[in-house]
């Protein structure tokens, strides 16, 4: 339809891809996604919104591609010539990214790049959205916000700066409306199970059930600024609807440690003391650690009216109770 805004995400099958693709869907957008060919499918978190492409008013289209392929990204953009790109593909996992260095840049640093480039080239007024992160700021002192200097811990977050500075300078440059949110840890109960919030969510209700006896961890000690992913999606619509495009920090505020978790969620299931479950595993150390963030989001509260609702015990809460309803409906 003419009017329908378009919309383009790369990383639709992830944690906040499948948040943002139905928020934009509330929104009236048509939204399209970029999906790789797996040998399994990957597409769980989004399939309850799946519309077979062969019935009538279809709004959510998928599209093989991968962000390391270049070809494929500016055919993308050429046909699909949506109004804005909301970039969220990425390996997310800061961990990993020191098990795979060069793979890490070459699809997080870039394919941004790749992305950028597509759109210059096309000469469309495509607006771009960056999925940045406060991965980026590592051992700068909290509070962190858009002035902190970046101090990057990781391959991971190594690639993140190239994508941020990468962004600003085609803003610059070339002037495409293309922006920057530098996004705190934010999880759901459709987290990867491998970040910390939701092994030990998973965990917890294996133990419950019967299945598992402990838990294993890295650091406990490292301090998150976490909040709840639906509104961090609804935050990256909002930078792109500003009158001119900007950087914002995405946060709530708040910090708590990895130990702050165990202690609400097990004690919010019902298993008491978390020491009796969790071991120590020195495999999930990282060669650097990034110790604290907590952001500071007086920007885009002032500029966008962005703020946080969830706070850290209703999180725990959410998270503990969808994974022990999972396992139950499993079994
Ligand atoms: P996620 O759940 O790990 O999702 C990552 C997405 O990227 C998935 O759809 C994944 O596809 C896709 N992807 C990975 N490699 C790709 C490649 N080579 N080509 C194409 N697609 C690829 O991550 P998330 O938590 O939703 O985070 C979204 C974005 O925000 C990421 O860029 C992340 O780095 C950034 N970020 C996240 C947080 C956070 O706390 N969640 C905070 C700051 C920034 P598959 O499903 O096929 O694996
Ligand atoms: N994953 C994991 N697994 N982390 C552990 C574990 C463990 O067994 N034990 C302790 N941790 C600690 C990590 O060392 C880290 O300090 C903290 O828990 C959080 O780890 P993750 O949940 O893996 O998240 P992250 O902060 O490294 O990265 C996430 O947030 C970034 C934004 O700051 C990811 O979503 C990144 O993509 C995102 O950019």
């Amino acid at each position: 339809m003419k009017d329908m805004k378009k919309a383009f995400i790369t990383g639709i099958t992830g944690q906040d891809g499948s948040f943002l693709v139905e928020f934009l869907l509330k929104k009236g957008y048509e939204v399209h996604g970029m999906i790789r060919r797996a040998s399994t499918f990957n597409t769980s978190r989004i399939d309850h919104i799946f519309q077979d492409p062969h019935s009538i008013n279809v709004r959510v289209f998928l599209h093989y591609g991968d962000l390391t392929d270049s070809g494929n990204i500016t055919k993308l953009i050429n046909q699909i010539k949506p109004d804005e790109v909301y970039h969220l593909g990425a390996q997310s996992h800061v961990r990993v990214s020191f098990d795979m260095p060069e793979y890490t840049a070459d699809t997080d640093g870039l394919g941004t790049l790749r992305i950028l480039e597509a759109i210059k080239n096309s000469g469309l007024p495509i607006k771009f959205y960056m999925a940045s992160s406060s991965e980026m700021f590592g051992s700068s002192p909290p509070p962190q916000n858009e002035k902190t200097p970046f101090d990057p811990r990781s391959p991971y977050a190594v690639a993140k700066v190239f994508s941020y500075y990468a962004t600003r300078f085609y803003r610059e440059a070339y002037g495409i409306f293309a922006c920057n949110g530098i996004l705190f840890n934010h999880e759901s109960e459709r987290r990867g199970e491998t970040f910390v919030t939701r092994k030990i969510t998973r965990s917890i209700a294996r133990i419950k059930a019967g299945l598992d006896k402990k838990l294993y961890l890295g650091n406990l000690k490292a301090k998150r600024d976490w909040g709840y992913a639906p509104e961090f999606v609804e935050a990256m619509y909002k930078i792109l609807q500003h009158s001119e495009p900007d950087d914002f920090v995405i946060a709530t505020g708040q910090m708590h440690s990895v130990e702050d978790f165990l202690q609400e969620s097990f004690a919010y299931a019902g298993l008491g003391d978390w020491k009796k479950y969790v071991e120590i595993d020195p495999r999930y150390f990282r060669p650097a650690e990034v110790e604290v963030l907590q952001g500071d989001f007086s920007k885009a509260k002032e500029k966008l009216g962005w703020e946080p609702k969830t706070k850290f015990k209703d999180l725990v809460k959410i998270m503990v109770d969808a994974d022990i309803k999972n396992l139950n409906n499993k079994q």
